[in-house]
C-alpha cells in the first residue's frame, strides 16, 4: 500500500471547537452548504475535499479507509489541530470509523450521517468492482445516472446530484470504490467510542436499512440516532434545518463533556 498521504483542499469557516465535516462518495464539500449557516455560530468548520474528490488531488490505485483518514489527520496537523468532532457523511462515516480507530485520542465526538459500521456483503463488494471496471471502461454516465437516482427521491436534487457526478475524477472514484470494497467491518470500534456519537438518518434512504441503523445504535455507549422520515440518502440537501439541528446538538454534548 502506498503509505503517502496527499494535501487535501480545505474549506473553513466558523469558530469555536473544531467540526470536521466529511462527505461522502463521489461527491464533495460543498453539500455541506445549506448547514453552514446554522453552525458557524457554533464551531469551526473544516469541509476538506477527500483524496479522489473535488479540488484533491486524485492519485493512481486503491483509496482504504485507513488511508483517507490519514489524509484528514495529515491535514489537521497542518492546522495545528490535535482535537475534532468528525461528522461523516457515508462514505466519510466509514472514514471517520477508521480516523477513530488510529487517533482515537483526537476524537472528541462523532456523527455518522447516512452512514454505518458494516463491511459490505460479498453481493456488495463485486457490486463496486463491477462499478469499477465500468467507470474505467466508459467513463461515469452509467455510474453518475444510477447513483443519484439512489441518494435521493427529489427529482430536481437527483438530477444536480448527477451533473455534480459526471464531474468527478474517474481515477478518484475507482479508488474510492475499490477502498469501499476492502474496508472491514467496524462495529466492534464503534462500542468502543467513549465521546459523544450521533447517528443522523434519514427514513427514505434506499442505500441504509433500519436494521443497519438500530443495529449500530445498540451498539453506542454515549449518544443516540436522530431519524428524519422525510430525507433520503443526502439529509444534509435534503432536510438541512434538522440536520444542522442534530449537529449543533452534537457539539452541545461536546461542551458538557
Ligand atoms: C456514499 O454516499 O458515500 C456511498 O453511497 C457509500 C456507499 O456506497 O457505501
Amino acid at each position: 500500500m502506498d503509505t503517502r498521504t496527499v494535501d487535501l483542499y480545505s474549506q473553513q469557516s466558523g469558530e469555536g471547537f473544531p467540526l470536521v465535516l466529511l462527505h461522502g462518495f463521489p461527491l464533495d464539500h460543498t453539500i455541506w452548504q445549506l448547514v453552514l449557516p446554522a453552525l458557524q455560530g457554533k464551531a469551526r468548520l473544516i469541509l476538506p475535499d477527500l483524496r479522489g474528490h473535488g479540488r484533491s488531488p486524485a492519485p493512481e490505485g486503491v483509496y482504504p479507509m485507513r488511508q483517507m483518514a490519514e489524509d484528514v489527520a495529515a491535514l489537521l496537523d497542518s492546522l495545528n489541530i490535535e482535537r475534532v468532532a468528525l461528522v461523516g457523511h457515508s462514505m466519510g462515516g466509514y472514514i471517520s470509523l477508521a480516523f477513530a480507530e488510529a487517533y482515537p485520542e483526537r476524537l472528541a465526538g462523532l456523527a455518522l450521517v447516512a452512514s454505518h459500521s458494516a463491511a459490505d456483503a460479498p453481493e456488495r463488494r463485486q457490486g463496486r468492482y463491477n462499478t469499477a471496471e465500468e467507470v474505467r471502461l466508459h467513463g461515469l454516465e452509467g455510474m453518475a445516472e444510477g447513483m443519484s437516482q439512489k441518494l435521493t427521491r427529489h427529482p430536481g436534487l437527483a438530477a444536480e446530484l448527477r451533473e455534480r457526478i459526471l464531474k468527478a475524477d474517474p481515477t478518484g472514484v475507482i479508488g474510492a470504490l475499490k477502498g469501499m470494497a476492502e474496508r472491514p467491518e467496524m462495529g466492534w470500534l464503534l462500542s468502543t467510542i467513549a465521546v459523544p456519537v450521533m447517528i443522523i438518518a434519514g427514513g427514505q434512504d434506499s442505500l441504509l436499512t433500519p436494521a443497519q441503523v438500530a443495529a449500530d445504535e445498540a451498539r453506542l455507549k454515549r449518544g443516540k440516532t436522530v431519524w428524519i422520515p422525510e430525507a433520503g440518502h443526502m439529509p444534509m440537501m435534503e432536510a438541512p434545518s434538522q440536520t444542522a439541528a442534530a449537529l449543533a446538538a452534537l457539539v452541545d454534548m461536546l461542551q458538557t463533556d
